[in-house]
Protein backbone atom coordinates (compact mmCIF):
# COMPACT_ATOMS: atom_id res chain seq x y z
CA UNK A 1 0.00 0.00 0.00
CA UNK A 2 1.62 3.10 -0.39
CA UNK A 3 2.91 5.64 2.16
CA UNK A 4 0.10 8.14 1.44
CA UNK A 5 -2.85 6.05 2.85
CA UNK A 6 -1.18 5.53 5.72
CA UNK A 7 -1.38 7.16 9.12
CA UNK A 8 0.65 10.14 9.97
CA UNK A 9 1.51 10.79 13.72
CA UNK A 10 2.21 14.41 14.74
CA UNK A 11 2.77 14.40 18.86
CA UNK A 12 -0.44 12.57 20.21
CA UNK A 13 -2.62 13.67 17.25
CA UNK A 14 -3.22 10.79 14.71
CA UNK A 15 -4.13 12.16 11.14
CA UNK A 16 -5.58 9.00 9.19
CA UNK A 17 -4.19 9.41 5.97
CA UNK A 18 -1.44 11.77 4.11
CA UNK A 19 -3.93 13.10 1.48
CA UNK A 20 -4.19 16.73 3.42
CA UNK A 21 -7.15 19.63 1.71
CA UNK A 22 -4.89 22.76 1.43
CA UNK A 23 -6.20 25.99 2.68
CA UNK A 24 -8.14 27.86 -0.08
CA UNK A 25 -9.50 31.75 0.46
CA UNK A 26 -13.15 31.19 -1.12
CA UNK A 27 -13.84 35.43 -0.59
CA UNK A 28 -17.29 33.34 0.39
CA UNK A 29 -17.66 35.23 3.81
CA UNK A 30 -20.74 38.08 5.01
CA UNK A 31 -18.51 41.37 4.60
CA UNK A 32 -19.76 43.39 7.29
CA UNK A 33 -23.08 43.40 9.84
CA UNK A 34 -23.10 40.79 13.01
CA UNK A 35 -21.97 37.57 10.42
CA UNK A 36 -18.77 39.19 9.68
CA UNK A 37 -16.14 36.63 8.62
CA UNK A 38 -18.30 33.72 10.06
CA UNK A 39 -17.88 30.26 7.76
CA UNK A 40 -21.52 29.75 5.89
CA UNK A 41 -23.57 26.75 4.71
CA UNK A 42 -20.92 27.57 1.55
CA UNK A 43 -17.76 26.82 3.61
CA UNK A 44 -19.57 23.85 5.40
CA UNK A 45 -19.95 22.39 1.76
CA UNK A 46 -16.59 23.44 1.10
CA UNK A 47 -14.78 22.00 3.72
CA UNK A 48 -16.84 18.87 4.84
CA UNK A 49 -16.97 17.53 1.36
CA UNK A 50 -13.19 17.20 1.28
CA UNK A 51 -13.62 15.30 4.46
CA UNK A 52 -16.58 13.12 3.27
CA UNK A 53 -14.17 12.68 -0.14
CA UNK A 54 -11.57 10.74 2.31
CA UNK A 55 -9.07 13.64 3.41
CA UNK A 56 -7.07 12.72 6.47
CA UNK A 57 -6.87 16.54 6.93
CA UNK A 58 -9.13 19.14 6.01
CA UNK A 59 -7.65 23.29 6.72
CA UNK A 60 -10.14 25.95 6.60
CA UNK A 61 -8.41 29.01 4.50
CA UNK A 62 -6.48 31.58 5.97
CA UNK A 63 -8.48 33.13 8.74
CA UNK A 64 -7.79 36.54 9.95
CA UNK A 65 -7.16 36.99 13.51
CA UNK A 66 -8.53 40.63 13.79
CA UNK A 67 -10.84 42.28 11.50
CA UNK A 68 -7.45 44.33 9.75
CA UNK A 69 -5.88 41.32 9.08
CA UNK A 70 -8.24 39.88 6.45
CA UNK A 71 -6.90 39.75 2.95
CA UNK A 72 -10.07 41.16 1.55
CA UNK A 73 -13.76 42.04 3.50
CA UNK A 74 -15.03 38.46 2.10
CA UNK A 75 -12.50 36.26 4.10
CA UNK A 76 -12.78 34.75 7.33
CA UNK A 77 -12.20 35.98 10.85
CA UNK A 78 -11.61 34.39 13.94
CA UNK A 79 -12.10 37.24 16.87
CA UNK A 80 -15.68 36.79 18.01
CA UNK A 81 -18.08 34.59 19.94
CA UNK A 82 -20.38 34.08 16.96
CA UNK A 83 -17.07 33.62 14.44
CA UNK A 84 -16.04 30.45 17.07
CA UNK A 85 -19.81 29.12 17.20
CA UNK A 86 -20.20 28.61 13.19
CA UNK A 87 -16.60 27.24 13.04
CA UNK A 88 -18.05 24.75 15.98
CA UNK A 89 -20.42 23.47 13.05
CA UNK A 90 -17.71 23.25 10.78
CA UNK A 91 -15.09 21.14 12.99
CA UNK A 92 -18.00 18.74 13.78
CA UNK A 93 -18.70 17.50 10.35
CA UNK A 94 -15.27 16.94 9.11
CA UNK A 95 -14.82 14.75 12.50
CA UNK A 96 -17.88 13.01 11.28
CA UNK A 97 -16.15 11.95 8.28
CA UNK A 98 -12.87 10.75 10.51
CA UNK A 99 -10.79 13.86 8.80
CA UNK A 100 -8.94 16.13 11.14
CA UNK A 101 -10.30 19.90 10.92
CA UNK A 102 -7.34 21.98 10.89
CA UNK A 103 -7.46 26.08 9.95
CA UNK A 104 -4.41 28.48 9.20
CA UNK A 105 -4.54 31.56 11.00
CA UNK A 106 -3.16 34.78 9.46
CA UNK A 107 -2.57 38.48 8.97
CA UNK A 108 -2.42 40.18 5.97
CA UNK A 109 -0.67 42.60 7.27
CA UNK A 110 0.36 45.37 3.91
CA UNK A 111 -1.53 43.32 1.85
CA UNK A 112 -4.56 43.62 3.13
CA UNK A 113 -7.83 45.20 1.63
CA UNK A 114 -7.60 44.32 -1.50
CA UNK A 115 -10.88 42.90 -3.94
CA UNK A 116 -11.89 39.66 -4.99
CA UNK A 117 -8.31 38.76 -7.40
CA UNK A 118 -10.18 37.62 -9.99
CA UNK A 119 -12.35 41.40 -9.74
CA UNK A 120 -9.48 43.33 -9.58
CA UNK A 121 -5.77 43.80 -8.11
CA UNK A 122 -5.83 47.01 -5.87
CA UNK A 123 -6.71 48.00 -2.12
CA UNK A 124 -10.31 49.29 -1.58
CA UNK A 125 -11.60 52.25 0.09
CA UNK A 126 -13.49 52.66 2.89
CA UNK A 127 -16.53 53.60 1.22
CA UNK A 128 -15.90 50.01 -0.32
CA UNK A 129 -15.08 48.67 2.45
CA UNK A 130 -11.30 48.64 2.99
CA UNK A 131 -9.19 49.71 5.69
CA UNK A 132 -5.89 51.03 5.68
CA UNK A 133 -3.41 48.39 6.43
CA UNK A 134 -0.77 47.99 8.50
CA UNK A 135 2.97 46.70 8.64
CA UNK A 136 6.31 47.07 10.44
CA UNK A 137 6.77 50.15 8.20
CA UNK A 138 5.05 52.44 5.93
CA UNK A 139 6.01 50.76 3.26
CA UNK A 140 3.53 50.24 0.68
CA UNK A 141 3.12 46.57 -1.44
CA UNK A 142 3.49 47.64 -4.88
CA UNK A 143 0.71 48.98 -6.28
CA UNK A 144 -1.77 48.66 -3.05
CA UNK A 145 -2.18 51.35 -0.15
CA UNK A 146 0.17 52.79 2.02
CA UNK A 147 0.37 51.12 5.53
CA UNK A 148 0.24 52.15 9.10
CA UNK A 149 3.37 51.75 10.73
CA UNK A 150 3.04 49.57 13.92
CA UNK A 151 3.72 50.45 17.16
CA UNK A 152 5.40 48.31 19.26
CA UNK A 153 2.44 48.63 21.31
CA UNK A 154 0.26 47.61 18.65
CA UNK A 155 2.69 44.38 17.51
CA UNK A 156 2.31 42.88 21.52
CA UNK A 157 -1.23 43.27 20.50
CA UNK A 158 -1.06 41.36 17.37
CA UNK A 159 0.79 38.88 19.32
CA UNK A 160 -2.35 38.69 21.35
CA UNK A 161 -4.45 38.22 18.94
CA UNK A 162 -3.29 34.92 17.41
CA UNK A 163 -3.35 33.70 20.71
CA UNK A 164 -6.51 34.37 21.47
CA UNK A 165 -7.66 33.05 17.50
CA UNK A 166 -5.56 29.79 18.84
CA UNK A 167 -7.60 29.40 22.09
CA UNK A 168 -10.83 30.24 20.17
CA UNK A 169 -9.61 27.40 17.08
CA UNK A 170 -9.33 25.00 20.09
CA UNK A 171 -12.66 25.88 21.66
CA UNK A 172 -14.04 25.85 18.21
CA UNK A 173 -12.97 21.69 17.75
CA UNK A 174 -10.08 22.24 15.78
CA UNK A 175 -7.24 20.50 16.17
CA UNK A 176 -4.05 21.57 14.01
CA UNK A 177 -3.13 25.19 13.59
CA UNK A 178 -1.31 26.47 11.15
CA UNK A 179 0.43 29.92 11.53
CA UNK A 180 0.55 31.73 7.88
CA UNK A 181 4.36 32.91 8.14
CA UNK A 182 4.30 33.41 3.86
CA UNK A 183 3.11 34.80 0.92
CA UNK A 184 4.24 38.51 1.79
CA UNK A 185 1.77 38.78 4.58
CA UNK A 186 2.25 40.28 7.63
CA UNK A 187 4.79 37.91 9.38
CA UNK A 188 6.89 37.61 6.24
CA UNK A 189 6.88 41.40 5.90
CA UNK A 190 8.27 41.27 9.33
CA UNK A 191 10.96 38.78 8.06
CA UNK A 192 12.04 40.59 5.06
CA UNK A 193 14.65 43.83 4.77
CA UNK A 194 12.67 44.89 2.13
CA UNK A 195 9.28 45.56 3.86
CA UNK A 196 10.85 45.78 7.50
CA UNK A 197 12.63 49.02 8.09
CA UNK A 198 12.31 49.43 11.80
CA UNK A 199 15.01 50.25 14.09
CA UNK A 200 13.55 49.04 16.97
CA UNK A 201 14.22 45.33 18.72
CA UNK A 202 11.76 44.48 15.48
CA UNK A 203 14.05 45.53 12.69
CA UNK A 204 17.22 45.29 11.14
CA UNK A 205 19.25 41.91 11.76
CA UNK A 206 17.65 38.59 11.56
CA UNK A 207 17.05 37.82 14.81
CA UNK A 208 15.28 40.96 15.14
CA UNK A 209 13.23 40.44 12.44
CA UNK A 210 12.28 37.03 13.36
CA UNK A 211 11.04 38.25 16.83
CA UNK A 212 7.60 39.23 16.02
CA UNK A 213 6.87 35.60 14.16
CA UNK A 214 8.67 33.60 16.98
CA UNK A 215 6.44 35.52 19.59
CA UNK A 216 3.53 34.39 17.90
CA UNK A 217 4.16 31.11 17.38
CA UNK A 218 5.20 31.24 21.18
CA UNK A 219 1.41 33.34 22.04
CA UNK A 220 -0.26 30.32 19.46
CA UNK A 221 1.50 27.15 21.28
CA UNK A 222 0.42 28.35 24.66
CA UNK A 223 -2.98 26.87 24.85
CA UNK A 224 -1.29 23.80 24.12
CA UNK A 225 1.15 24.00 26.80
CA UNK A 226 -1.71 24.67 29.23
CA UNK A 227 -3.36 21.71 28.53
CA UNK A 228 -0.33 19.10 29.02
CA UNK A 229 2.61 19.47 30.92
CA UNK A 230 5.05 19.22 29.01
CA UNK A 231 8.81 19.94 29.26
CA UNK A 232 9.55 23.67 29.37
CA UNK A 233 13.46 23.11 28.29
CA UNK A 234 14.94 25.05 25.26
CA UNK A 235 16.41 21.77 24.04
CA UNK A 236 13.58 18.61 24.64
CA UNK A 237 16.15 16.12 23.58
CA UNK A 238 13.74 13.47 24.03
CA UNK A 239 11.88 14.52 21.00
CA UNK A 240 15.07 13.90 18.85
CA UNK A 241 14.73 10.37 18.88
CA UNK A 242 14.48 8.75 16.02
CA UNK A 243 14.89 11.51 14.00
CA UNK A 244 17.68 10.78 11.08
CA UNK A 245 20.86 10.71 12.36
CA UNK A 246 20.10 9.91 16.05
CA UNK A 247 20.06 6.92 17.88
CA UNK A 248 16.43 5.96 18.86
CA UNK A 249 15.81 6.17 22.63
CA UNK A 250 19.52 7.12 23.26
CA UNK A 251 17.76 11.05 24.17
CA UNK A 252 14.93 9.44 26.25
CA UNK A 253 14.73 10.92 30.09
CA UNK A 254 14.02 8.82 32.93
CA UNK A 255 11.01 6.86 32.56
CA UNK A 256 10.42 8.89 35.87
CA UNK A 257 10.83 11.81 35.07
CA UNK A 258 8.92 11.43 31.38
CA UNK A 259 5.56 10.23 32.91
CA UNK A 260 5.51 13.22 35.76
CA UNK A 261 5.92 15.88 32.65
CA UNK A 262 3.14 14.12 30.77
CA UNK A 263 0.89 14.12 33.74
CA UNK A 264 -1.08 16.85 33.78
CA UNK A 265 -0.89 19.57 36.38
CA UNK A 266 -4.19 19.62 38.40
CA UNK A 267 -4.85 23.62 38.96
CA UNK A 268 -4.25 24.51 35.33
CA UNK A 269 -6.17 21.47 34.28
CA UNK A 270 -9.28 22.57 36.69
CA UNK A 271 -8.92 26.09 34.71
CA UNK A 272 -9.23 24.79 31.30
CA UNK A 273 -12.38 22.73 32.43
CA UNK A 274 -14.35 25.56 32.88
CA UNK A 275 -17.25 25.58 30.80
CA UNK A 276 -16.57 27.32 27.09
CA UNK A 277 -13.02 27.63 27.99
CA UNK A 278 -11.14 24.65 26.07
CA UNK A 279 -13.81 22.00 26.41
CA UNK A 280 -11.96 19.52 23.65
CA UNK A 281 -9.52 17.11 24.69
CA UNK A 282 -7.87 17.19 21.36
CA UNK A 283 -4.09 18.60 21.25
CA UNK A 284 -3.28 21.56 19.41
CA UNK A 285 -0.65 21.30 16.50
CA UNK A 286 1.03 24.30 15.60
CA UNK A 287 3.17 24.17 11.88
CA UNK A 288 6.23 25.88 12.37
CA UNK A 289 6.46 29.00 10.04
CA UNK A 290 10.13 28.93 8.84
CA UNK A 291 9.99 26.39 6.14
CA UNK A 292 7.20 28.20 4.78
CA UNK A 293 9.01 31.51 4.10
CA UNK A 294 11.58 29.35 1.93
CA UNK A 295 8.71 27.16 0.03
CA UNK A 296 6.76 30.84 -0.18
CA UNK A 297 8.91 32.07 -2.91
CA UNK A 298 8.95 29.25 -4.95
CA UNK A 299 5.10 27.73 -4.52
CA UNK A 300 3.70 31.03 -5.52
CA UNK A 301 4.81 32.14 -9.00
CA UNK A 302 3.21 30.49 -11.79
CA UNK A 303 5.05 29.38 -15.36
CA UNK A 304 4.63 32.43 -17.63
CA UNK A 305 2.88 30.95 -20.54
CA UNK A 306 -0.39 31.36 -22.67
CA UNK A 307 -2.69 34.59 -21.51
CA UNK A 308 -1.21 34.72 -18.35
CA UNK A 309 1.58 37.88 -18.13
CA UNK A 310 5.29 36.91 -17.12
CA UNK A 311 5.78 37.27 -13.25
CA UNK A 312 1.92 36.56 -12.55
CA UNK A 313 0.71 34.89 -9.31
CA UNK A 314 -1.69 31.93 -8.55
CA UNK A 315 -4.22 35.14 -7.56
CA UNK A 316 -4.66 35.95 -11.21
CA UNK A 317 -5.32 32.18 -11.88
CA UNK A 318 -8.35 31.26 -9.89
CA UNK A 319 -11.86 33.02 -9.17
CA UNK A 320 -15.26 32.11 -8.77
CA UNK A 321 -17.69 30.88 -12.11
CA UNK A 322 -20.42 33.17 -10.42
CA UNK A 323 -18.45 35.98 -11.08
CA UNK A 324 -17.75 35.62 -14.35
CA UNK A 325 -20.52 37.90 -15.92
CA UNK A 326 -18.35 40.74 -14.25
CA UNK A 327 -16.28 39.62 -17.52
CA UNK A 328 -13.02 38.91 -15.32
CA UNK A 329 -13.04 35.46 -14.36
CA UNK A 330 -9.36 33.70 -15.35
CA UNK A 331 -9.78 30.92 -18.55
CA UNK A 332 -10.01 27.02 -17.80
CA UNK A 333 -6.82 26.76 -18.76
CA UNK A 334 -5.00 29.24 -16.02
CA UNK A 335 -6.45 27.11 -13.60
CA UNK A 336 -5.38 23.98 -14.77
CA UNK A 337 -1.30 25.09 -14.96
CA UNK A 338 -2.43 26.03 -11.48
C1 LIG B 1 -8.12 29.43 -4.67
C2 LIG B 1 -6.86 29.33 -3.86
C3 LIG B 1 -6.81 29.93 -2.60
C4 LIG B 1 -5.66 29.82 -1.82
N1 LIG B 1 -5.66 30.32 -0.54
C5 LIG B 1 -4.61 30.08 0.26
C6 LIG B 1 -4.65 30.41 1.64
O1 LIG B 1 -5.66 30.86 2.17
N2 LIG B 1 -3.53 30.17 2.37
C7 LIG B 1 -2.40 29.62 1.83
O2 LIG B 1 -1.40 29.45 2.54
N3 LIG B 1 -2.36 29.24 0.56
C8 LIG B 1 -3.43 29.45 -0.23
N4 LIG B 1 -3.41 29.01 -1.52
C9 LIG B 1 -2.28 28.18 -1.92
C10 LIG B 1 -2.66 26.70 -1.69
O3 LIG B 1 -2.93 26.44 -0.33
C11 LIG B 1 -1.53 25.74 -2.10
O4 LIG B 1 -0.36 26.01 -1.39
C12 LIG B 1 -1.27 25.85 -3.55
O5 LIG B 1 -2.45 25.67 -4.26
C13 LIG B 1 -0.21 24.83 -4.02
O6 LIG B 1 -0.59 23.56 -3.59
P1 LIG B 1 0.13 22.26 -4.13
O7 LIG B 1 1.58 22.43 -3.84
O8 LIG B 1 -0.51 21.13 -3.38
O9 LIG B 1 -0.17 22.22 -5.59
C14 LIG B 1 -4.54 29.14 -2.33
C15 LIG B 1 -4.59 28.55 -3.59
C16 LIG B 1 -5.72 28.64 -4.34
C17 LIG B 1 -5.74 27.97 -5.68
Amino acid sequence: MSALFTPLKLRSLEIPNRVWMSPMCMYSAAPDGPETGAPTDFHLTHLASRAAGGAGLVMAEATGVRPDGRISPWDLGLWNDRQQEAFARITAAIRSHGAVPAIQLAHAGRKASVDKPWLSDRSLTESEGGWQPVSPSAEPYPGLSVPHELTGEEIQQLVRDFADSARRALAAGFQVVEVHGAHGYLINSFLSPVSNHRTDAYGGSFENRLRFPLQVVDAVREPRRHRHRLGRQGQRPHRQAGRPGTQPGRHQPPKRRRRHRLRPRPARQRHHQRPGHLPDPAELVTAAPLPSFFRAGLRTRVPPAGPTPPGATMAEAYGMVHDSDRGVCPVTSDLERV
